[in-house]
């Protein structure tokens, strides 16, 4: 048992998809956000800038005491949580591209990942459509513009709607019923995705998995807070911190 915090992760305000999860799964445990904000986007990005980035992150969350780190950003999980397991003895749990239930659930054989360049091409993804999909159609699209738009706040403006009026209509262009957000900074945009997908095809967020396993890996090792206490929750970021306090108070009713 351990009343320490959790540290989550991400290049920006895209992991707070995934703490939203946590918290639901785990309502006794403290958390400590950060959002790398000032170096976002990490899609862009070669994987040694953003294992040198999240290392530092990392080291930050492991001053301030964290017990285990989630990666809640695939492209960082992709780059860099191999390095992360070797190099620091707290569990690490990270993303991953829900190729599996996609493939599973789809009924035209068609399934689409939209997620950053760096993820689509990183090797865990390859090796998990590999494995899961190797019987179906996987579309891929990088969603450019996509992570800026969180970051920026300007999910409901027209460049924004042509953007997934773009990559979406690809998708369904090519019959595909399962769509896999392969970015946590997507959950974000959810609502304008399903008003132009309507009932053609579903979004799979593979967060809610994420926090399922993030509770059994803590169980596993003895680290689950079991005391009662109200839990504390820090947000911080290399960005904006009135910025940051904002999107969460707005989004989660949580002031920080
Ligand atoms: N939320 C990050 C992810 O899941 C966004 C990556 C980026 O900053 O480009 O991939």
């Amino acid at each position: 048992m351990s009343t320490q915090p959790i540290g989550v992760f991400d290049s920006g305000l895209g992991g707070l998809s995934v703490w939203k999860e946590i918290r639901q799964v785990l309502p006794h445990e403290s958390m400590l956000y950060y959002a790398d904000s000032a170096n976002c986007p990490y899609g862009t990005r070669s994987a040694e800038e953003i294992t040198a980035l999240s290392e530092t992150i990392v080291q930050r969350l492991l001053a301030q005491g964290a017990k285990a780190i989630i990666v809640a950003c695939n492209t960082a999980t992709s780059a860099s949580i191999a390095y992360l397991r070797e190099h620091y003895n707290v569990p690490f749990i990270g993303m991953e591209p829900a190729i599996k239930p996609a493939a599973h659930n789809t009924k035209t054989g068609n399934i689409g990942v939209l997620a950053t360049q760096g993820t689509l091409e990183g090797e865990k993804f390859h090796d998990t459509r590999q494995r899961f999909a190797s019987h179906v159609h996987v579309f891929t699209q990088v969603g450019y513009g996509l992570v800026e738009a969180v970051e920026n706040q300007t999910m409901q403006s027209p460049e924004t709607n042509r953007l997934l009026q773009k990559y979406l209509g690809y998708m369904l262009a090519n019959n595909v019923d399962q769509i896999v957000l392969g970015c946590t900074h997507y959950p974000f945009l959810l609502p304008q995705m399903q008003a132009i997908v309507g009932e053609k095809a579903s979004f799979i967020n593979p967060a809610v998995a994420v926090a399922r396993h993030a509770k059994t890996v803590l169980t596993l090792q003895g680290l689950l807070n079991e005391s009662k206490d109200s839990p504390t929750y820090q947000f911080e970021t290399s960005g904006n911190q009135e910025f940051l306090r904002q999107f969460v108070e707005k989004n989660f009713l949580v002031a920080k």
